[in-house]
């Protein structure tokens, strides 16, 4: 029954941060948060226990494919099911027990439960009205459903489920070729299931640069992922140890139908606003369920701002965070500031594959004149050195001025080389600015700065 100047609501990586930030700006801060734990999905059953699982699974993936190559002998270890998830439970818990010090480091009280708004400058956990001059929606998101098919999470899963089975499938089957299939695809790929993925469209990973989802569908299929692409998921159906997917094909209507094990039913996410009272504020929604904000997140009903997955944009943590960051500054009387155009994005296979600024395929639809530099991995030694040179950097800059547009690399930590990239176009630099910055011998980052080259005059290892 506290009056504080701000109360977030929600306590994943856009609110918790947002809590933080406000804290250090000056403010009296509260964060809602019904889990029993901070951090939201991407901490709790997320970003975090997948990086785990995809951590001990390329372990052990380097162990079949590489150790003896490299003169380390004595065979693939045993793997304990259960070890391995107690692993990733040990990292999902020091990172959601950091987030409870960091609150109680910059005094944000976290109040437990969930909340709701009953009006304007109001919030209520439990039988608690508090008072909020703002208050900061930051829900989230829940996974999609899809017609037909019943999520249980234990045979017909999301991905919240695919993160704790109870024992290695055999075979798996991933509807849809997003973000999450490959992902958690990938875990299970590793350690020995049959993956097929069933995806709608006629390529994989949506949205993402095609020369780059080209060549990912092909190293993954080398991998021994099997795809079927252009197949609209019917229904999933229980049965006898496992589950029947139904699928036609769009190119002729063909029904077919695949058993497995486990169906993770991986088909997008949707703004998670449920119980918040939003209707009866009178807040107002998108077409497509998003809390519908100005440029300062703000929505129409004054105090209340929204941020994250609950609110339009790419369903992704650090854009979260950043929102969070931008928000808390404009309640603080500044100027908090987002730029859009350089959110990157990373899948975290093997190879990782990221991305940040226009594809190709935009580009070429606003008829923009560009040139790419694009440098092979096999031409980078450190790359070779560690059996990771499949892949490529592609540097897209504008014809005229040179200045960088986008970048897509797939290969060898592609999720942290593309960050150079994100800085470069933060400063509006071109692509000789990238090239003329020494970059040091032997390391990934080579490839970006040959990719550069490439624009100009010419890459030097390829
Ligand atoms: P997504 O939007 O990335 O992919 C969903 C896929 O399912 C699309 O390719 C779509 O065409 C396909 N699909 C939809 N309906 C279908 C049907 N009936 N039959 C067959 N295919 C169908 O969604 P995903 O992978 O579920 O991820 C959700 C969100 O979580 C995304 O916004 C993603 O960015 C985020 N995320 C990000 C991660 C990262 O940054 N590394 C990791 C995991 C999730």
């Amino acid at each position: 029954m506290a009056d504080f100047d701000l109360i977030v609501i929600g306590a994943g990586p856009g609110g918790y941060v947002c809590a933080i930030h406000a804290a250090q700006l000056g403010l009296k801060v509260a964060c809602v948060e019904g889990r029993e734990t901070l951090g939201g999905t991407c901490l709790n059953v997320g970003c975090i226990p997948s990086k785990a699982l995809l951590n001990a699974t390329h372990q052990l993936h380097e162990v079949h494919e590489n150790f003896e190559k490299m003169g380390l002998m004595g065979g693939a270890p045993k793997v304990d099911w259960k070890k391995m998830q107690a692993y990733k439970q040990d990292v999902v818990n020091g990172n959601t027990k950091g987030i409870e010090f960091l609150f109680k480091k910059n005094k944000v009280t976290w109040l437990k439960g969930w909340a709701s708004i009953p009006e304007a400058g109001k919030v209520k956990v439990g039988d608690e009205v508090h008072g909020a001059k703002n208050i900061v929606i930051a829900t989230g998101s829940e996974a999609a459903s899809l017609p037909g098919v019943e999520v249980d999470e234990e045979v017909i899963v999301t991905s919240t489920g695919a993160l704790a089975l109870g024992k290695i499938p055999k075979s798996v089957v991933v509807i849809g070729a997003g973000v999450i299939g490959l992902e958690m695809g990938s875990v299970y790929k590793r350690l020995g299931a049959e993956v097929t993925v069933v995806e709608y469209l006629d390529a994989i990973t949506p949205g993402m640069d095609g020369e780059v989802a080209k060549s990912f569908q092909k190293i993954l299929t080398k991998q021994g992922f099997k795809f079927i692409l252009g197949a609209a998921v019917q229904k999933a159906e229980k049965g006898k140890g496992g589950a029947t997917v139904t699928y036609k094909l769009r190119k002729d209507d063909s029904e077919h139908t695949l058993e497995a094990e486990v169906v993770l039913v991986a088909t997008g996410r949707k703004p998670f606003t449920d119980g918040l009272g939003l209707a009866e504020l009178g807040v107002e929604l998108e077409k497509r369920g998003q809390v519908k904000i100005d440029g300062h997140w703000a929505t129409n009903v004054k105090g209340i701002y929204a941020i994250g997955d609950a609110v339009v944009g790419p369903m992704l943590a650090h854009k979260a965070e950043d929102e969070g960051m931008a928000v808390a500054e404009v309640i603080a009387g500044k100027h908090g500031h987002v730029n859009y155009g350089v959110i990157p994005g990373v899948i975290y296979t093997t190879p990782e594959v990221a991305s940040v600024g226009q594809t190709e395929e935009q580009l070429k639809a606003e008829g923009r004149a560009y040139k790419v530099g694009k440098f092979p991995f096999m031409g980078n030694a450190r790359a070779k050195a560690v059996f990771q040179a499949e892949g490529f950097v592609k540097l897209l800059a504008d014809k005229e001025t040179d200045r960088v547009l986008g970048c897509h690399i797939i290969g060898p930590g592609a999720g942290d080389l593309i960050h150079e990239i994100c800085v470069a176009m933060e400063f509006g630099a071109s692509a000789q600015d990238v090239a003329l910055t020494c970059h040091a011998h032997p390391t990934y980052s080579e490839a970006v700065r040959e990719a550069a080259l490439a624009c100009g005059d010419g890459a030097i290892h390829a």
